[in-house]
């Protein structure tokens, strides 16, 4: 293992998706790997992701634009699966463009993408309020902990179709209008119903709002499903960039306490028309120990002085929504599990650098309760309810890291650490994040060289 070198030879697609419940470190490992690649594809989630690439002293929080935006050569792609706050999207363009980074050609969105509307985010915010309010009476706290970001509100509209909008739309006013005619009475009325205070949501300033954002993004819209195909058959190497995380996800994650959508890698073929079997290579990328925002079950957080010295460390606070992170020890039940979904070829171990100086370090091996113990993860907030973790305890290492150069390098105990994932989780670490900037990463060799295909 050696810090990371670009290569010219043509990686295989490749898929980047966190394995825990987010924040793993996922940017700063697309834009390492952007390198290898031609183009970089978000296939799921929307402004709720907060993706940081650290470059040069330099740090960039991304939310809808793909991590690779810092290579002006390469092509970024918001797929089909993605739901698009036009608004949020512009600024974080502008923002980019102000920090002089090109945001032009290399910049695509799929005219299928779903669009974010301000009432999904006011909606968003008064299901939080009005579960809040019900766990206030002393009902179980069901409140999600959303980001605010109107993700589950589009999406229920996507699946409801009648009153959702696509990017596409955009750059058509006339269909735009009635399309919103219908979707802003329907929300006036819920909102109603559910004592909402804001001003009825009006179809003919939106109208207006949303066909400005379509003229401003006419340039980058686009069919992505045909671009992707005839890039691939291009010979152009791709690179799936998952928002959120494995264990959020729909249909597979802790839930009711995920996002809406697929994000484990399973999302990637619905998320961009491209078949499953394109993907030949899936990096899980997982923390060194283990983060949550919002609520959900956590097995092993730790509500004490090491897991407050884990958000200090590692500046566990929201990339999206500032807010702090729960954290804990690391959990391979889950761990485990989430690449299982994903099918991980290799692992990206990040944030190793922030246990340095623990006495000992804990890792979850199975769960208990009861006379009960179980290696398998649980999917389901209330069946995971009860369950304590069974850990096993591991000598830490006092040494700082971040100027580690290869994983030979690592004190004895922070290689003991990584080899004992290795075999818990059955997959091979072969990337290790030891400090947030992009050469602060060490690769075995098969990624300082890549085989082509
Ligand atoms: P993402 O959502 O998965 O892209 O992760 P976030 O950007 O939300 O959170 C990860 C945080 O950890 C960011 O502040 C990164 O700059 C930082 N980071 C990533 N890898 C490392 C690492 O190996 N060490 C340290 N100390 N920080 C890292
Ligand atoms: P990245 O891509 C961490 C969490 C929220 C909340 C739940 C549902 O940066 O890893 P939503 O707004 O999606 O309806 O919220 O999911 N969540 C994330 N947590 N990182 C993320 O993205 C997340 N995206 C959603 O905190 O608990
Ligand atoms: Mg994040």
């Amino acid at each position: 293992m050696n810090r990371l070198h670009a290569s010219h030879s043509t990686p295989p697609h490749t898929a980047v998706v966190g394995l825990q419940w987010g924040d793993e470190g996922k940017g700063k490992i697309v834009d390492l790997l952007t390198a290898r690649h031609d183009v970089i594809v978000r296939y799921n989630g929307g402004a709720n992701a907060g993706h940081t690439v650290a470059v040069a002293g330099e740090r960039y929080a991304l939310h809808l634009i793909p991590s690779g935006i810092l290579y002006s050569d390469k092509t970024c792609v918001i797929g089909n699966g993605v739901v698009v706050d036009p608004e949020k999207l512009l600024e974080e363009m502008a923002t980019l463009r102000g920090r002089g980074i090109e945001v032009g050609d290399n910049l695509k969105v799929s005219n299928r993408a779903h669009l974010v509307l301000p009432y999904h985010k006011e909606q968003d915010a008064a299901y939080e309020e009005f579960l809040a309010a019900r766990s206030g009476l002393g009902e179980a706290n069901a409140a999600i902990g959303t980001t605010r970001r109107g993700i589950g509100p589009a999406y229920a509209d996507k699946v409801r179709r009648s009153t959702a909008l696509r990017v596409g739309d955009l750059l058509h006013p006339e269909r735009l209008r009635s399309r919103l005619e219908i979707s802003c009475g329907l929300r006036a009325a819920e909102m109603a119903a559910l004592g909402v205070k804001a001003p009825a949501p009006d179809p003919v300033d939106l109208t207006e709002r949303f066909a400005a954002f379509g003229a401003a993004l006419r340039p980058h819209i686009t069919d992505s499903v045909y671009l992707l195909h005839d890039l691939v058959a291009e010979g152009r190497s791709l690179l799936f960039e998952g928002a959120n995380a494995s264990l959020l996800d729909i249909d597979h994650g802790t839930y009711p306490f995920v996002t809406s959508s697929n994000c484990s890698s399973l999302g990637i073929p619905a998320g961009t028309g491209l078949p499953g079997r394109l993907v030949e290579r899936v990096v899980g990328i997982m923390k060194s120990y283990s983060t949550r925002v919002g609520g959900g079950p956590f097995p092993t957080e730790l509500l004490d002085e090491t897991g407050d010295r884990i958000r200090e460390r590692g500046r566990e606070y929201g990339t999206t929504t500032g807010r702090p992170r729960r954290c804990g020890w690391l959990d391979v039940v889950a761990v485990r599990y989430a690449a299982m979904i994903c099918g991980a070829d290799a692992l990206a171990c990040t944030l190793l650098d922030v246990l340095s100086g623990l006495d000992e370090l804990k890792i979850c091996t199975a769960y208990r309760r009861g006379g009960q113990r179980t290696e398998r993860f649980l999917p389901d907030a209330e069946d995971l309810e009860g369950w304590v973790p069974e850990y096993e305890t591991l000598p830490g290492w006092s040494e700082e890291i971040v100027d580690t150069s290869d994983r030979s390098g690592l004190p004895a105990n922070a290689q003991r650490y990584l080899e004992r994932i290795e075999e818990l989780v059955g997959v091979p670490i072969e990337l290790v994040g030891v400090g947030p900037e992009r050469n602060q990463t060490l690769a075995t060799s098969a990624w300082r060289d890549p085989p082509g295909r």
